[in-house]
């Protein structure tokens, strides 16, 4: 669990407890939550959480955000070959966000301004990494993650893929990652305490002798790129339930050494494994329904 005195994981730069954090003491309002109405439960969850539980309205849009995120993704990937540059992946991004008339969150963003459309985080980079003129290898592996801006909804993906044909232990890798984000999908419906998503992710990690990274999380996401609440893929104690109308991401990443990462002191941006050990990565953005959920962000495994 992040500290309140630790960077919010928003990526303000401020303080957690002087950013995002819920502004009232969260296992002391959890049980006091009305669930007569929808209406109810979604001024409480605002007043106690500061979570915003969508109207049909906010998920139609939300919807067509992150519909678009999974297909630019899906043709990002098709597009990592060996000899590629993630430079030559970002421009094929800003022309197909153009295209459908959309705007890449991520670039410009935060604090100093992130300089690409795409996050493209190879090998033992965590994440946020930042396309360059590097060509791709065969061999490598590599996460893209895809935010778009559309009709001022936000959607948010990424995946792995291989460069070229790739070893047993980097596919191992992938597939673990992919399972934990599926698995701990697979686990939601309302009434579900945000912990039990931490802790089916490292369930499954830990069986592997994986280690989950816990300095990024998950987010709200929807009207803003990054909203309350925090989505901790390590285990927590955050016990906020899960509410119809809840637009979240789930992003484990999984390392095959430490848990630790360390930023480039350059950019201010790439996060690398502290022990030079392999990362991945995957990501949908999830929608509560009142029975249990929705993947809003298909992208083909
Ligand atoms: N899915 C990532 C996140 O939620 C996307 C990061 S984009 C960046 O943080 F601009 F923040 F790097
Ligand atoms: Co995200």
């Amino acid at each position: 669990m992040i500290g309140r005195n630790d960077p919010c994981w928003c990526g303000s730069g401020k303080k957690w407890k002087k950013c995002c954090y819920p502004n009232e003491d969260v296992s002391a309002s959890s049980n006091k939550i009305p669930t007569s109405s929808f209406e109810t439960l979604r001024a409480a969850y605002k007043k106690h959480f500061d979570i915003l539980l969508k109207t049909p309205e906010d998920i139609e849009g939300i919807r067509q955000a992150c519909k678009l995120a999974a297909d630019i993704l899906n043709e990002l990937c098709a597009a990592a070959k060996p000899g590629v540059t993630t430079k030559e992946l970002d421009t094929l991004s800003r022309k197909l966000h153009k295209e459908a008339g959309a705007t890449p969150a991520p670039l410009g963003y935060g604090d100093p301004p992130f300089p690409a459309s795409i996050c493209t985080s190879i090998d033992d980079v965590i994440c946020h990494g930042i396309p360059n003129n590097t060509p791709l290898k065969e061999g490598e592996i590599m996460n893209i993650d895809v935010s778009p801006i559309f009709n001022g909804y936000f959607g948010d993906c990424s995946r792995m893929v291989g460069i070229g044909a790739i070893s047993e232990e980097k596919q191992k890798l992938i597939d673990v990652t992919y399972d934990c984000l599926i698995k701990s999908c697979e686990i939601l419906k309302p009434g579900v305490p945000i912990y039990a998503i931490g802790d089916k992710i490292c369930d499954v990690a830990h069986k592997e002798n994986y280690s989950v990274v816990h300095q990024f999380v998950g987010h709200g996401v929807g009207l803003q790129f990054h909203e309350a609440p925090a989505i901790p893929h390590h285990k927590n104690s955050c016990n906020i339930e899960l509410a119809p109308g809840m637009t979240f991401t789930i992003e484990p990443m999984i390392n095959t050494g430490k848990a630790e990462g360390e930023i480039d002191p350059e950019n201010e941006w790439v996060a690398y494994t502290v022990d030079g050990g392999l990362s991945a990565q995957c990501e949908h953005t999830i929608l509560m329904t009142d029975s249990g959920y929705e993947i809003l962000t298909p992208w083909d495994q």
